[in-house]
């Protein structure tokens, strides 16, 4: 029974409350002072308290829909970045992303590569060292806010920005589509999804943040949303089953302890055009 206040009102439910908590932390200034006090308290939540947090976060992500959930992933800032702007992580920053532009610049270079889609292209923090005025960029995301953003912003004559949910569409041709860390943000069923979409590029570069420690374990499978693979000592090993593929590692990136962010090329020599 909810029963009645002092008015005669019927008492809000729990729910209710809940709900009016979430209003209260969607204000601006009480979401940073809690986003501080995380990470001040964060180093002593124990590891156990930790998982179990992560499990209910992935069941909840799991609920959404692949484009609701990587918009609220942006929305809430769960990847970094102050309230208000897009930011798709701090694998996109520079002591991550410049080692991979220096080599991906080259190896386009060598390939002789006159256009690229970026799938899963996040706040084009990495495709914006790509770019040059030789080179055709298409960015594709899931989030059609980011996109819309993108294009406001960076749009050019050789640069656009579309929005496709990558496991349902198949994005434009181009010679080469770098997929960076994107798949480790998706179940296995929709990386072989994804996979059958891009089967029409003649090169797949892919990077993914991997556990690499003795007790690795390939492609354990998960909900998708906005964690990796990589706390559960695994990581997308496109190698190894179910995907199997002929990979040809390209760089790997340190990551902390045993985890390295690792790109690889996929050569289909019997891409459908
Ligand atoms: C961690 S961010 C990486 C962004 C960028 N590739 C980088 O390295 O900076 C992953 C991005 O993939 C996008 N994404 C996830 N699933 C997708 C899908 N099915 N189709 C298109 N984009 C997707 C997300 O919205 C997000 O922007």
């Amino acid at each position: 029974m909810r029963g009645i206040d002092h008015e005669g009102q019927p008492r809000p439910r729990l729910w209710d409350q809940f709900l009016a908590l979430d209003v209260w932390r969607q204000a601006p200034f009480t979401r940073t002072m809690l986003r501080r006090l995380k990470a001040l308290v964060s180093p002593f939540v124990p590891q156990a308290v930790r998982d179990v947090r992560t499990q209910l976060m992935q069941a909840r992500f799991a609920r959404l829909s692949r484009e609701a959930a990587f918009s609220e992933v942006y929305s809430k800032n769960l990847w970094g970045g102050d309230q208000g702007e897009f930011c798709s992580g701090t694998g996109s920053g520079p002591e991550f992303s410049q080692p991979y532009v220096d080599r991906i610049r080259q190896w386009l270079a060598d390939e002789g590569t006159r256009s690229v889609v970026d799938v899963g292209c996040g706040d084009f923090r990495v495709g914006a060292q790509l770019v040059s005025p030789a080179l055709d960029y298409t960015g594709v995301d899931i989030v059609g806010a980011l996109v819309r953003r993108n294009q406001e912003r960076f749009g050019a004559e050789n640069i656009r920005f579309v929005q496709l949910d990558v496991a349902e569409q198949r994005p434009p041709q181009a010679d080469v589509a770098l997929v960076r860390q994107v798949l480790q943000h998706l179940s296995n069923v929709e990386i072989a999804r994804v996979l059958e979409n891009c089967a029409h590029y003649p090169h797949l570069v892919v990077t993914e943040h991997v556990f690499t420690g003795a007790d690795a374990k390939y492609n354990v499978d998960k909900p998708h949303g906005p964690f990796n693979r990589a706390t559960s000592k695994s990581g997308v090993f496109l190698d190894q089953p179910p995907f199997s593929l002929p990979c040809e590692v390209l760089l790997e990136v340190d990551h902390g302890p045993d985890q390295v962010l690792r790109t690889v090329v996929i050569a289909q020599h019997g891409a459908r055009r």
